[in-house]
């Protein structure tokens, strides 16, 4: 059977009090409705259409072509499924409902739902077991162990708010019927909205078979607000960590490690505690990086050593053997093979060759508040401690600067570029330096 995926996304998201729409809040680096798409073609889905409510632009503008329907008020879950009928006008197949506020569905699982309808059924409804069903549609149970319904929370019973098996909110129902069983919902309920959940009952009153795939909870944590994103990017987090650590990656503390859904991270590297892998980062084998570093857009070969304290930023490219230390920052820059830049330095809009060694203090000074200016430096080159490379400049293979320049020509190679007062060493001046200010602090002499 086919499968098309409707993603609600058309809710007002108050409770996130943000200016940015819901959908868009990331967890693991990535909005909460990209999770929602890539689950759904995962799973199956040929096709799929967002939900999306009127004042909507950012999120058209990420969904960037991706099909969408507007639902012109937010007037429930099954009012906005209603929005997708002229998308689907044609289609005979399974229709899943999935909520871009619930991030951490898995493909297996969609897959599973959308094959109990496939099996026979009208509808599978996608439940979990909770300790605390606050928030959640109760799903309500015959004698016989069927399922006759789910009441949502504010129209639910004594009884029925202490069922602990609830409604995830994603279901697979066979369409067109969908449409046929939404057109009998009524708004007759606490909030007065159009409730998905409502289509159950009818659905069973007609006859028809309903069936329940019971699911983890961490799978289905619907995001409303801060706390729920930040519990879901915590659970996402653990996903990507034992991910990592399945793939031949030791973190000594997986709980103080952050990773970007994106990251990839090659066998027998070692990511030492409290470390951020964001956007865009590829890290080769058996590379280590060390405490307290920070990642973004970078991507490093074989057995790099980066850390502790280090700071790669977008368009930082290392070769294989390069070491990046303490407090250093590094940004668009390509580092070849074996190069060094240990402490204290920051490299910016810079070629550097192989074998480099870049002394501790070393500054590219690529801006001039205006235009930024590429730095070069050739193969097997030594730049001393403490010097400012001011750009456009290179420096020739195998060169050498002498600590502290100010190095502002091109430096050919194999040659020696030195910038600095030439040094002024004069005997006995500490000596009587000391004896003067001794006498101006005793009053025998006046400044
Ligand atoms: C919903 C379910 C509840 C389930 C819970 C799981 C209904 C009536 N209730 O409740 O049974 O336990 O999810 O998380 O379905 N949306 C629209 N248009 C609307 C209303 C909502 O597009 O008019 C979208 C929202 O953007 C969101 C999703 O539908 O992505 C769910 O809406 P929400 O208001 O969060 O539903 P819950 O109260 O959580
Ligand atoms: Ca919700």
């Amino acid at each position: 059977m086919k499968i098309a995926a409707i993603i609600l996304a058309a809710g007002k998201g108050t409770r996130m009090k943000s200016a940015l729409p819901k959908p868009l809040h990331a967890v693991g680096g990535r909005p909460m409705l990209a999770w929602a798409l890539d689950a759904a073609l995962a799973g199956g889905a040929e096709t799929s259409v967002t939900i999306l409510p009127p004042d909507s632009k950012p999120i058209q503008d990420w969904l960037d072509g991706g099909a969408f329907a507007i639902q012109q008020k937010a007037l429930g879950t099954g009012h906005a499924v209603q929005a997708a009928a002229g998308h689907l006008a044609d289609f005979d197949g399974v229709a899943l409902i999935m909520f871009a506020d619930t991030p951490l569905i898995t493909a297996e699982t969609l897959r599973q739902l959308a094959a109990l309808v496939a099996d026979g059924s009208a509808i599978g409804v996608l439940g979990f077991e909770t300790d605390d069903p606050t928030g959640y549609g109760r799903i309500v149970t015959d004698h016989d162990g069927s399922i006759s319904g789910i009441v949502e929370e504010n129209d639910a019973t004594p009884e029925q708010r202490d069922i602990t098996l609830v409604n995830g909110g994603i279901m697979a129902v066979r369409t067109p019927l969908l449409f046929d069983l939404l057109a009998q919902v009524s708004p007759d309920n606490a909030k007065g909205e159009i409730y998905l959940t409502d289509i159950i009952a009818i659905a069973r009153k007609d006859g028809q078979r309903v069936s329940v795939l019971v699911t983890h909870e961490d799978e289905v944590i619907g995001v409303n607000d801060r706390v729920d994103l930040a519990i879901a990017e915590a659970s996402l987090q653990d996903r990507l960590r034992v991910a990592a650590l399945d793939n031949g990656v030791t973190m000594r503390a997986p709980d103080t490690v952050f990773l970007h859904a994106d990251a990839i991270i090659e066998q027998d590297v070692v990511i030492e505690p409290h470390v951020v892998i964001d956007a865009g980062c590829h890290i080769g084998e058996g590379s280590i990086i060390r405490a307290f570093s920070h990642l973004e857009g970078a991507t490093l070969g074989a057995c790099c050593i980066i850390g502790p304290y280090a700071r790669l930023r977008p368009g930082t490219h290392a070769g294989d053997g390069v070491k990046i230390g303490n407090f250093v920052e590094v940004k668009n820059t390509e580092l070849g093979a074996g190069s060094k830049a240990n402490h204290l330095t920051y490299l910016g809009d810079a070629e550097i060759g192989d074998g480099v060694n870049v002394g501790a203090g070393t500054i590219t000074c690529n801006y001039d508040g205006y235009n930024k200016y590429k730095t070069l430096i050739g193969d097997g080159a030594f730049i001393g401690s403490n010097s400012s490379l001011v750009a456009p400049v290179s420096i020739g293979a195998h060169a050498i600067i002498g600590a502290g320049s100010v190095i502002n020509a091109d430096i050919p190679g194999d040659a020696l570029g030195l910038a600095r007062a030439p040094i002024d060493i004069r005997p006995d001046g500490a000596k009587k330096l000391h004896e003067r200010n001794a006498a101006i602090k005793a009053g025998t002499i006046k400044k």
